[in-house]
């Protein structure tokens, strides 16, 4: 796939990760090295090239799907159409895999997401 070019000015794919009152709590999920987790996803965007950015939020709502990572659209996939993703139960290596095969294409309206992730989409909660 060839990369989309970055433009002056323009916002890169980026992942909303949520370290609030459950996501990234080992006592919700022990199974899950949540800072490794999260250390990973921040090497990732610093290797992107600028393609591909991080950063963490307080709680975003749906606490019972922890944890829960957005996957936001570059200005040109939302220029193409492209919406935010929330991806749940991100608690694996194969989920953050897909986030960043997904991401590396380019990410929401650039690429189709990888199938398996699709699974752990859910709707945004509503306001
Ligand atoms: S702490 Fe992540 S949704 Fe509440």
């Amino acid at each position: 796939m060839t990369p989309v070019p970055i433009r002056y000015g323009a916002r890169p794919c980026s992942l909303v990760v949520c370290r609030g009152c459950c996501c990234g709590d080992a006592r919700k999920n022990p199974g899950t090295d949540h800072a490794g987790q999260l250390a990973r996803l921040r090497e990732a965007a610093a290797a992107s090239g600028g393609r591909l950015a991080v950063r963490t939020s307080d709680c975003l709502g749906p606490c019972a799907q922890a944890n829960i990572v957005v996957v936001q659209p570059s200005t040109e996939g939302r220029r193409r159409g492209g919406r935010a993703a929330w991806v749940a139960f991100t608690l694996d290596d194969e989920a953050l895999d897909d986030i960043l095969a997904w991401t590396a294409a380019g990410g929401p309206g650039i690429a189709p997401p990888p199938a398996t992730l699709a699974l752990q989409m859910i709707d945004p909660p509503k306001n």
